[in-house]
């Protein structure tokens, strides 16, 4: 645990001048989501030993839906094959190159899986109409999030650090080509795990004011914009320190609704999950 400073420097860094939750429970666990950051920058070191079982025993330990174990994860070592799905991304995206998929040792490719129900359902003669719904599909890609965010803290507890990859849908099909993905079993996003460089660590990524996003009982509806402009302030400084192109949240959320651009590949989803077996009924 560190000192009541290091903890007050957390929650500036996490809300910056914005309003702060002033009664925080400074479990180690708290204290380590809160110092939670996205590492894009990485040394050339392998994972520690067991590292890579330490994030799985972590991530099958998450709840899952019914306990069906329905999701699945490929695991990318082989640094030709990981340059391969880079470059097939990066055909997605404005850039030749995404350089933290190519510097992190490993990149894992979290499977929402209903292969194995799939098979498992036929092979004892029934008809499995329930994985032909959008729930079914839903309920793996939730339980996928659940189990990759428990092997991401499990990853910074060992100091490694991780980036989630949404980018990797931008080629869903391709990849799962590459990586001979069953029916019934889709890549709902990656993660570049590995070693930060500090000497290109970044900062933590300030969050909007809690009552933003907390609503007590009955959801109000327009009361976040009152907190935009405190929220606009803190990542601006954020913004600044970490040398970011200047633009704002509000700005951001207009691109991501807006720019079709932003989906990058995306928006033909429907039809390559629907290619993978999955009717999303
Ligand atoms: C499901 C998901 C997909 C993401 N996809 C990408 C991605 O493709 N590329 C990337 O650089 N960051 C990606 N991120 C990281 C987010 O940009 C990052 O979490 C966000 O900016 C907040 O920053 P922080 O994680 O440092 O707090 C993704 C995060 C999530 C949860």
């Amino acid at each position: 645990m560190t000192s009541h400073d290091d903890q007050i420097a957390l929650l500036q860094q996490r809300y910056g001048s914005q309003t702060k939750p002033n009664n925080i429970h400074w479990t180690p666990q708290v204290e380590a989501m809160l110092s939670h950051r996205s590492v894009r920058t990485f040394l050339s070191k392998p994972l520690p030993e067991g590292a890579l079982e330490t994030m799985i025993a972590a991530a099958q330990s998450a709840s899952n839906s019914s306990a069906l174990n329905q999701w699945s994860l490929v695991a990318v070592t082989d640094s030709e094959l990981k340059q391969k799905i880079s470059n097939t991304v990066a055909l997605t995206v404005p850039t030749d190159r995404i350089p933290w998929i190519e510097e992190a040792p490993v990149l894992l490719l979290w499977v929402a899986d209903l292969s194995r129900s799939e098979k498992i359902t036929k092979e004892q003669g029934g008809d499995p109409i329930v994985l032909d719904y959008l729930d079914s599909f839903l309920m793996a890609s939730i339980d996928t999030s659940l189990a990759a965010q428990n092997a991401s803290l499990a990853a910074e507890s060992m100091r490694l650090g991780v980036v989630f990859l949404g980018v990797m849908r931008n080629a869903a099909e391709e990849i799962a080509k590459i990586v001979n993905l069953p029916s019934y079993s889709f890549i709902t996003f990656g993660m570049a795990v590995g070693h930060p460089d500090p000497s290109r660590f970044s900062s933590i990524r300030p969050r909007p004011a809690q009552p933003m996003v907390l609503h007590h009982n009955y959801y109000q509806s327009n009361e976040f914009t009152s907190y935009l402009e405190k929220y606009e302030e803190s990542l601006f400084d954020f913004r600044v320190k970490q040398g970011m192109k200047i633009k704002t949240w509000q700005e951001a959320v207009y691109s991501a609704a807006t720019s079709m651009k932003y989906m990058g590949g995306r928006e033909k989803l429907r039809q390559t999950v629907t290619k993978k077996g999955f009717k999303l009924l």
